[in-house]
């Protein structure tokens, strides 16, 4: 298995000189642990890469990915932007006193509270979704007496699996404008004639998990054939060109990512051409990376407990976490891999299934793994669950939500408390 960690003399994993198992007793499990320097290292290599190019350029943190205020001060730090979704998003950010210039809304309900708040926020740029949206705003820039920058979200036609996207006409989804059904070209025109909005640009996001540019190049072609046609017909140039995030992860040995550069790259060389062809000025270009910045840089420690053998065919070990920290196998058969934190230099000997304990079949975290020789209470590091593992965690079988760890440069930081059984039951009230 191919991972970035090193062993100390123990045979112990450690992550960013912190030894996991020391981790995983001093805060109990299961535990998140992120490698802070990673994160930094990750968002740098986008904004270097745009530096490089001397393209102007927001790299915004899609904070869906995994928020918390601590996250959110790191990606401050490293000059990120913000991709917020909802008003939770927005809250934790304004916590985290991230400068709200550099914050962008997106959601394809956004309800008036949370325009309103965004409005009030003055936060640098809201993502137009959908004709009722529009309408909301205007109502509420006229009774706030103010203005704001939008990008309006389009679905260029494109769709991004992994390694396959697909073509659509006429693209079925719940999110943005169709570009090719003139709904995009109606929404901007509408957006255009509302004194109080500054329509900045256009957005899009062809999906998630992505391990090509050429989806990307595709969407770039799509949105400048749009964009020549209201250059000509509405003299408008767009100032910002959004593309999304859905940059590609290692999360087993079956996949194969680029480097972070390469879509940088090919984004921009691609947008170079087009603006070349169309003879139209060249747009500040804003990305949107979650997974490709977090992803990576997180693992989650689990305690190993429960085992039931069944000769001949499978042995479970159950560990005291599954799918309320991590639904993405039980959701999308997501694979990752693991290995035993306390015994990383031991050979593997045997051959086992990590079984989550919630009360479900579904509940399984990885199908054959290989491990050494295990006994009750060894920990579990299961690797790249940075992103969407502690943000999509629930409360099925009221199990609390466990704890989050910073690490960096050999110091360890709580920086998400580990629920207590009070906060369970904090909003319940008795019916007796
Ligand atoms: N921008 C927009 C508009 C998005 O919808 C998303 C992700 C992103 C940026 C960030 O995408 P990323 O760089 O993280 O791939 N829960 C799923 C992923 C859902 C992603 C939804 N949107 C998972 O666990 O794989």
């Amino acid at each position: 298995m191919n991972h970035p960690y090193k062993l100390n003399e123990q045979g112990h994993l450690m992550i960013d000189g912190v030894d996991t198992t020391y981790l995983a007793e001093k805060y109990g499990t299961p535990l998140f642990v992120y490698d802070v320097t990673a994160i930094r290292k990750n968002a740098q290599a986008f904004i270097k890469t745009f530096e490089s190019l001397r393209v102007k350029a927001q790299v915004a943190y899609a904070s869906k990915a995994f928020a918390s205020v601590a996250m959110l001060q790191v990606a401050k730090q490293e000059n990120l932007s913000l991709d917020v979704v909802s008003q939770g998003e927005l809250y934790t950010a304004l916590q985290a006193e991230f400068p709200v210039e550099k914050i962008h809304m997106h959601g394809n309900n956004k309800s008036y509270q949370e325009l309103e708040m965004a409005v009030q926020h003055d936060i640098g740029c809201i993502v137009i979704d959908n004709f009722f949206e529009i309408e909301l705003l205007r109502e509420i820039l006229e009774k706030n007496q103010t203005t704001v920058n939008v990008l309006i979200r389009v679905t260029p036609g494109i769709e991004a699996h992994t390694h396959d996207y697909i073509l659509t006409g006429n693209e079925d989804s719940k999110f943005g404008f169709d570009l090719s059904n003139g709904q995009a070209e109606q929404a901007f025109t509408i957006l255009n004639e509302i004194d109080s909005i500054n329509v900045k640009g256009l957005h899009c996001h062809i999906g998630s998990q992505i391990f090509e540019t050429d989806g990307f190049v595709m969407a770039v072609q799509r949105l400048f054939q749009k964009l020549s046609e209201w250059s000509q017909k509405y003299h408008f140039t767009s100032e910002v060109l959004n593309l999304g995030g859905g940059f590609g992860i290692r999360y087993t040995d079956e996949d194969d990512p680029l480097p972070l550069e390469n879509y940088v790259e090919a984004l921009v060389k691609e947008v170079k051409k087009q603006t070349d062809h169309y003879q139209m000025p060249f747009p500040e270009i804003w990305i949107e990376p979650g997974r490709s910045i977090v992803g990576n840089t997180g693992i989650t420690l689990y305690s190993l407990g429960s085992k039931k053998e069944i000769p001949g065919i499978r042995n479970y070990v159950s560990v005291d976490g599954g799918m309320t920290d991590n639904i993405r196998p039980a959701l999308y058969q997501a694979k990752y891999d693991a290995l035993i934190a306390n015994k990383a230099d031991h050979p593997l000997t045997e051959k086992v299934s990590i079984a989550g304990k919630c009360c479900e079949s579904g509940d399984m975290l990885i199908w054959d793994l290989d491990v050494p020789s295990i006994e009750h209470g060894d920990f579990l590091a299961v690797f790249s669950t940075g992103a969407y593992g502690y943000s999509m965690s629930n409360h099925y079988n009221r199990f609390p939500k466990a704890a989050v760890v910073f690490v960096e440069n050999g110091e360890d930081k709580l920086v998400i408390q580990r629920e207590a059984y009070q906060d369970l039951a904090r909003n319940d009230l008795s019916y007796e």
